[in-house]
């Protein structure tokens, strides 16, 4: 059941050395595919990474705000990548926000681009793929706080921005689930409350 799945998750920072079999990386990869996108444009692509030196890179792209050196011991990292386009007619996005149409009419479209493709797309083939590791017994967590166009120079991308980092392994020690809110505090219905 996928709610037991889900009571079992939570981010690992710390992975032993036990490399996950490639059957199960394509498994992953599989899930990710399956994933819904605006207008099916699946406008992504997916960065495989499992060579240690890279991902020693990546783990140093993301320790500028903090050290985040457990990356490294992640076995493999996933790099969610958006497709840049360019957003000059995005009516979906203008229609989507009204009241602040104008303003968004006259943003730099460079920087809206990047503003509008960063927090959508990629997410969902991303849990997809979290929800499939774990199915396995492969733990993860999402990274964002990353240097993105380092990581993008990293891999030599074009066209593509890489918008998050995913660290995939086996936990070194279990630890327990983290606390969620209770649906009181989080839901409402019909009307806000
Ligand atoms: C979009 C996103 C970005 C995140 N970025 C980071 C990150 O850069 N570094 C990190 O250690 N954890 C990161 N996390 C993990 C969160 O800290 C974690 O999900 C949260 O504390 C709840 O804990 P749980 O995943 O164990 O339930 C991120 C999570 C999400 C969903």
């Amino acid at each position: 059941m996928l709610l037991d799945l889900l009571k079992k998750r939570y981010s690992c920072r710390q992975f032993s050395q036990r490399k996950i079999d490639p059957k199960t990386i394509d498994y992953i990869l599989e899930c990710g595919r399956l994933s819904p996108s605006g207008g099916n444009e699946q406008p992504w692509k997916f960065g495989v990474i499992t060579d240690p030196a890279i991902i020693q890179q990546i783990a140093q792209a993301a320790s500028v705000n903090v050290p985040q050196k457990w990356i490294a011991t992640a076995p493999l990292i996933i790099v969610l990548c958006t497709q840049l386009f360019d957003c000059a007619n995005d009516e979906l996005g203008l229609h989507r926000f009204p009241s602040v149409h104008e303003q968004l009419q006259h943003m730099d479209r460079a920087l809206y681009s990047i503003v509008n493709m960063e927090e959508h797309q990629t997410k969902i083939p991303g849990e997809h793929m979290v929800l499939a590791a774990l199915e396995q017994g492969v733990y993860s967590t999402w990274i964002s706080s990353v240097d993105c166009e380092k990581v993008g120079e990293l891999l030599g991308l074009k066209g593509y921005l890489a918008t998050n980092v995913l660290a995939f392994g086996y936990p070194e020690k279990n630890r327990s689930v983290t606390s969620k809110k209770g649906k009181d505090s989080i839901l409402f219905f019909n009307h806000f409350t």
